[in-house]
C-alpha cells in the first residue's frame, strides 16, 4: 500500500492536541499547579435542561418496541430540519427543508464538503484561521492562499480581485479573533465569489454570540450568497453539545445548479447514517421557547466571563479584540512570541491559552483565550494574570 504523502506537510499534531500535551507535561511536572484551561473552545456549562429532557424521552421511545426507529434519514429527520428552516425565517432567510442536512458537527461538515470539490481547486482562507481548514486541505494536497488579517483591517480582511480562488472560507464571528464581518463586508466577498463562480464555506457556529443587531448571523442574509454560499453552523457551543456531536449544513439549491446539494445527499447516504435520533430530538429541544431561553442564558454567562477578560487586559494595558459578540478574547502578546507566552502563562499563571501562531503566520505575536470556563475559574485567571503582566 501507498501512504496518502501529503500528510507528511502537516505540523506534527493538530494545534489543540499539541496544547492539549503540553499543558499534561506541565501538570505531570508541576503536580500541585492548579491549572485553568482558556485554551481550546470547549463548553463547561451542562446541557440545557430543556434537551436533556428530550434526550430522556427520546431514550425511552427507544425503550420500547411501539416507538422504536432504526435508520433515520440520511439529511436528518424533519422534524429537527422544520426547526432549523424557522431559526432562519425569523431572520428573514427562506430554507427549503432539502436544503438543510443534519449532522454529527460542524467539523464533519467542514472537512466532509472537500469530497465534492476537485484537487485542483485553489483555496483561500483568512489568516489567522481555524486550523481544521487548513489542515484537511492539505490532506486532500490542495493549494492554499490567504487573505491576511491584521489589525489594521480589524481582522476582517477582504477580497483582493486580483486574487483568483475557487474554495473560500469565511468565519464570522471569526475563530480564532472574534472578529465579526458587518453586512457591506460579507456582500463583498459574496460579490467576489459570484464574479469567479467560487464556492465561500461560511463558518456561523458562533452566530449565536452576536451582540450587535447590525451583523449578520447569516450569510444568506446578503444578496446572492445563495448562488455561492455554503452554511455550516454547530451546537456545540450554545448549547453545550461539544460531547454530543450535532450540527448542520445549508446547501441552497441555486448553488452551483443545485449539483452540490445533490452530490452531499449522494455523499451522505454512502458514507453516512445521520445524527441519531435521541440526538437530533435534543436539538429540536434546543429550538423551542423553554430551551432558547436557557442557551441565551448559558452564552449570556460566558459573555459575562469575555467581559471580565477585556476589562482585565484593559487595565494592563493589552490591545486586544474579541469577546463582544464571540466567545473568543484575541490579544497582542507581551514580548511577542506567541509559543513563549504561552509557557510564561502556564508556568507563571498555571493558565492554558492558544498562540496565535497556531491559527498562521499572521497569527503570531497574538494568544487567544476562551470564554468558555466558569466565572470562578475565569476570575481567578484574570487575578493570576494581573499579578504575573502587573
Ligand atoms: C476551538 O477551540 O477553536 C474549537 O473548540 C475547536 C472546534 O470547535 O473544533
Amino acid at each position: 500500500m501507498k501512504l496518502n504523502k501529503n500528510y507528511s506537510m502537516l505540523k506534527e499534531n493538530y494545534l489543540f492536541a499539541e496544547v492539549a500535551n503540553r499543558a499534561k507535561k506541565f501538570a505531570e511536572e508541576n503536580p500541585t499547579a492548579e491549572i485553568i484551561k482558556l485554551g481550546i473552545g470547549d463548553v463547561t456549562l451542562p446541557i440545557c435542561k430543556a434537551a436533556v429532557e428530550a434526550g430522556k424521552a427520546a431514550s425511552e421511545e427507544m425503550g420500547k418496541a411501539e416507538t422504536f426507529r432504526g435508520y433515520g434519514p440520511y439529511e436528518g429527520y424533519e422534524f429537527l430540519r422544520e426547526k432549523i428552516a424557522a431559526y432562519y425565517a425569523r431572520r428573514g432567510v427562506k430554507l427549503d427543508l432539502n436544503e438543510i442536512f443534519v449532522s454529527e458537527g460542524a467539523k464533519n461538515d467542514v472537512t466532509g464538503i472537500l469530497d465534492l470539490f476537485a484537487v485542483d481547486n485553489i483555496v483561500l482562507a483568512p489568516d489567522p484561521v481555524y486550523p481544521v481548514y487548513v489542515d484537511s486541505n492539505i490532506m486532500d494536497g490542495r493549494k492554499i492562499i490567504f487573505a491576511n488579517g491584521n489589525e489594521q483591517n480589524g481582522f476582517l480582511p477582504l477580497p483582493d480581485k486580483k486574487v483568483k480562488a475557487d474554495i473560500i472560507y469565511l468565519c464570522s464571528p471569526n475563530n480564532p479573533t472574534g472578529a465579526a464581518y458587518d453586512k457591506a463586508g460579507l456582500k463583498a466577498w459574496v460579490d467576489y465569489a459570484n464574479s469567479l463562480g467560487a464556492v465561500i464555506l461560511f463558518d456561523a457556529a458562533y452566530e449565536f454570540f452576536i451582540s450587535d443587531d447590525r451583523l449578520p448571523h447569516s450569510i444568506y442574509e446578503i444578496d446572492g450568497a445563495k448562488e455561492c454560499a455554503v452554511e455550516i453552523c454547530s451546537f456545540s457551543k450554545t448549547a453545550g453539545f461539544t460531547g454530543v456531536r450535532l450540527g448542520y449544513m445549508i446547501i441552497p439549491r441555486r448553488l452551483a445548479g443545485g449539483a452540490l446539494n445533490s452530490m452531499w445527499l449522494r455523499r451522505q447516504s454512502t458514507k453516512y447514517n445521520g445524527a441519531s435520533y435521541i440526538v437530533q430530538r435534543m436539538g429540536e429541544a434546543v429550538f423551542c421557547e423553554e430551551g432558547m431561553k436557557q442557551i441565551k442564558a448559558g452564552v449570556a454567562a460566558y459573555m459575562k466571563n469575555a467581559a471580565l477578560m477585556s476589562d482585565t487586559l484593559t487595565k494592563l494595558g493589552i490591545w486586544h479584540t474579541g469577546g463582544v459578540n464571540s466567545p473568543y478574547i484575541w490579544l497582542k502578546c507581551p514580548g511577542g512570541d506567541s509559543w513563549a507566552f504561552f509557557d510564561r502563562l502556564l508556568s507563571g499563571a498555571g493558565i492554558v491559552g492558544t498562540p496565535g501562531a497556531g491559527f498562521g503566520k499572521m497569527g503570531e505575536g497574538y494568544f487567544r483565550l476562551t470564554a468558555f470556563n466558569t466565572f470562578e475559574n475565569t476570575s481567578k485567571a484574570m487575578s493570576r494574570l494581573e499579578k504575573l503582566l502587573k
